[in-house]
């Protein structure tokens, strides 16, 4: 042993902290502190893959193993979680117990098993090493980046309305990094990646140097090419325009238990904090860290959702062509009890999306007194006391609610499906624009030049638009069909570097 003043250094942890066990791990670690209560969520429920590392603060070789295991915190950082779990805690003995958990440290890798379903758990038998923990992470992490070929372009291409990103590539392999930006973005951008002598592809991109990443927004918006660093942050951010990437975990619930006492709660919520800006710094961009300065104010009910008052108001939000996805309740009066529950089930749902840090496309109460609201629902034919529609003006859909209990369930069920991209869109009535226009003739051109999305904007002249004849929305939703992953976990040569 190298440290012989180890157990005093311990037996002073253990003095400064009455009452409580002592971790390894300092708050500042890199290494995600998990406990029995948040294990589930953080790791088990997690897109992720993580090793955990089940220890006791007094065990020797959990001590000796720290400095390497923190190595690796930072190695992965973006790419996958390195967790811990305080065996000696009490709270957390059972977790360590129901694990199998023999003996300190034990290192398990924890693999979200593809469509969902309990983890796969291994244990981690190699050797106590940066370099080897990160090889053997690296290997277990999910592969969901379909390997687009000249002769299966079209086929990648197929489902039209739904986001996609390509890399071009002069690499056969997948990096870590486009895995793990695959799974932020699973099931809301398709992840492929295209290898330089896919001639054809190249040039129908115009691509001429490797790597670049492409993204295609979906419906007709042309492809805009990414000029920025190949870091991950910025190309999250950079592929966010087309849709918001998945949280890391899944957002804390927000009920019984959780309530019991204040003084856990706040302890809890600042743990909560710091683990998720710990992760974000590769996951999310600056949205993320925004969210996560703010997160000490988070009130601790759901806020009503915003009103839109004015016809041009209701244009500027959510009917210019660039707008992108609103949710409009349409109400007679708020007082009506339909009309509550249905903001009431919407601002329980905006709340949970910001808990979790999500970004969610916004929700609006429209007032029927509202000219705007009154041309709209005539043009979609709807007549309704209450109506919850989502509209989509730049790409021209609508979709109706139409459940008639606007219970919190069935409208999470109907925004889910909204997001997936799953189920009917109405075609949006022609001029549905200008028939919110009719009144205030001014404010179209003055809302739409106000173009929120500056980059699309910039692209829309010069760039070749991409539109594959092909049909219907199955065919390209499921990368986990591509044939060619099947064997991602086994002899890949890869770096866990921000290398593509
Ligand atoms: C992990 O999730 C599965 C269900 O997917 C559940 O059966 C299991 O108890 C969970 N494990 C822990 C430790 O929470
Ligand atoms: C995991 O991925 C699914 C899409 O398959 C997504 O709906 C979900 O939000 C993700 N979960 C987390 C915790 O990010
Ligand atoms: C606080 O939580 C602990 C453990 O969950 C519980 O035993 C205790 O009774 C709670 N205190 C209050 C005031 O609710």
């Amino acid at each position: 042993m190298h440290h012989p003043t180890l157990c005093a250094v311990a037996v002073a942890l253990l003095s400064a902290l009455p009452g409580v066990q002592a971790g390894l791990y300092t708050k500042k670690s890199p290494v995600l502190q998990v406990d029995a209560k948040d294990y589930d969520r953080l790791i088990n429920k997690s897109n992720y893959t993580s090793i955990v590392e089940f220890y006791a603060p007094w065990c020797g070789h959990c001590q000796n193993l720290k400095p390497a295991y923190e190595k690796v915190a930072k190695n992965l950082e973006g790419l996958a979680k390195v967790a811990a779990v305080n065996c000696d805690d009490d709270a957390n003995k059972p977790l360590c117990g129901s694990m199998g958990v023999q003996g300190f440290p034990t290192l398990k890798i924890v693999r979200p098993k593809k469509g969902g379903g309990k983890p796969i758990v291994q244990d981690y038998q190699g050797q106590r090493t940066a370099s080897a923990i990160v090889d053997a992470v690296v290997q277990h992490i999910n592969n969901y980046v379909v390997k687009v070929e000249d002769k299966s372009l079209d086929n990648f291409l197929a489902d039209k309305e739904k986001p996609k990103a390509l890399l071009f590539t002069e690499k056969g392999t997948t990096s870590a990094l486009l895995k793990s930006i695959a799974i932020d973005f699973l099931d809301v951008i398709t992840i492929g990646q295209v290898r330089n002598k896919e001639t054809k592809t190249v040039e129908t991109f115009g691509i001429e140097k490797f790597p670049t990443l492409v993204l295609l927004p979906g419906g007709d918006a042309p492809h805009i090419v990414y000029d920025g660093e190949m870091k991950k942050e910025a190309m999250v951010q950079f592929l966010s325009q087309a849709g918001q990437p998945n949280p890391e975990s899944p957002p804390k619930s927000n009920n019984k238990k959780d309530k019991e006492n204040e003084t856990s709660k706040a302890s809890e919520k600042s743990k909560s904090t710091s683990t998720s800006s710990k992760a974000s710094s590769a996951t999310a961009g600056s949205e993320t860290e925004t969210a996560t300065q703010e997160a000490p104010v988070i009130v601790e009910t759901a806020l009503p959702i915003p009103s839109i008052n004015s016809p041009e108001k209701l244009i500027k939000e959510c009917l210019t062509e660039k707008s992108h996805t609103c949710v409009l309740a349409f109400t007679s009066s708020s007082e009506d009890e339909k009309a509550k529950k249905a903001l009431e089930s919407l601002s329980q749902l905006a709340f949970k999306y910001a808990q979790g840090k999500r970004n969610l496309f916004p929700f609006y109460e429209v007032p029927k007194s509202n000219e705007g609201a009154a041309n709209l629902l005539r043009a979609l034919d709807l007549i309704g006391d209450v109506e919850l529609v989502a509209v989509n003006a730049r790409r021209g859909w609508w979709r109706h609610y139409d459940a008639a209990d606007f219970g919190i369930e069935s409208v999470e069920s109907w925004i889910d499906a909204i997001r997936m991209s799953e189920g009917v869109k109405k075609k949006l009535p022609e001029g549905i624009v200008a028939i919110a226009v009719e009144e205030p003739t001014s404010a179209a051109p003055e809302a739409s030049s106000e173009a929120p999305d500056a980059t699309e904007a910039a692209n829309s002249e010069e760039a070749t638009p991409v539109t594959p004849e092909a049909s219907g929305e199955a065919a390209s939703d499921s990368p986990e069909a591509e044939p060619t992953q099947a064997a991602d976990s086994t002899a890949e040569p890869e770096t866990a570097h921000d290398e593509l």
